[in-house]
């Protein structure tokens, strides 16, 4: 099984759930409830629905998963796109009626342009690492229209280590993880958990200027990148 995580959004919509579990690099091993990807608008998150309501013009949502926030803004009435790599996922969104879909990789997607960048679910994640991070700003900025934005979520993982140390080989942020599902396992892949401060400078090298507009009780946050004037 190649791509687990899209098998297990595909056995989701069709009635046949099983266990997907999540490992990380810092040892734990959870299960990863499927629902999640499949939310109703009932369940968004204020963060979500700010998110959504901040949304204007040709949205592209960004690693869409199975696509709850690009159907929502499509039975809205807004031009969306749902890009995802996961050609399971791709195939999950359509089935729930999602018309226009791009299968890419983010950082390969050329000949595109939006008014709105929405990644979210601690979207800007998929950077994978800060490194990662300096790339996918660089790509973001490649795909808005003048005046647009990049409207994203992340938070600050520095909870985690509140009992030891945190690691001395890079931030503490970027983890790496791995999926199972069925004794099959996915690729490692990386994913970026970043704190405001640290992004900001980012966003600001990257020649954005970032506004945060929630901050939750867990220090998770919504943002939004504007091309710095
Ligand atoms: C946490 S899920 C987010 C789901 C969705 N945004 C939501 O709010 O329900 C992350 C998604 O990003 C996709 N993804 C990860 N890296 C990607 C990349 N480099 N390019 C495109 N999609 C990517 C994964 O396949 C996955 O569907």
């Amino acid at each position: 099984m190649k791509d687990v995580y899209g098998q297990a959004l595909l056995d989701f919509l069709i009635g046949q759930e099983k266990e997907l579990l999540i490992h990380t690099s810092y040892g734990n091993v959870e299960e990863m409830p499927v629902e999640v990807f499949f939310r109703e608008p009932s369940d968004f998150t204020p963060a979500e629905i700010l998110a959504i309501n901040n949304c204007k013009g040709r949205i592209l949502d960004i690693g869409a998963g199975a696509g709850s926030l690009s159907l929502f803004l499509q039975h809205k009435g807004m031009e969306i796109t749902a890009l995802d790599q996961s050609a399971l996922a791709l195939e999950v969104m359509k089935k729930r009626g999602v018309n226009n879909l791009i299968k890419s990789d983010i950082f390969q997607l050329q000949n595109f342009k939006a008014d709105t960048l929405l990644l979210m679910m601690n979207g800007i994640g998929l950077a994978g690492d800060l490194e990662g991070l300096e790339k996918l700003l660089c790509k973001l900025k490649s795909l808005l229209n003048k005046g647009g934005k990049v409207i994203f979520d992340s938070s600050d993982i520095a909870y985690l280590y509140k009992d030891c140390p945190l690691p001395n080989n890079g931030y503490y942020g970027e983890l790496t993880y791995w999926y199972e599902y069925q004794g099959f396992k996915s690729n490692p892949f990386k994913w970026l958990y970043i704190d405001k401060s640290l992004m900001k400078e980012y966003a600001t090298k990257a020649g954005f200027k970032m506004q945060v507009i929630d901050v939750d009780d867990y220090d998770q946050y919504l943002a939004v990148l504007t091309e710095a004037d």
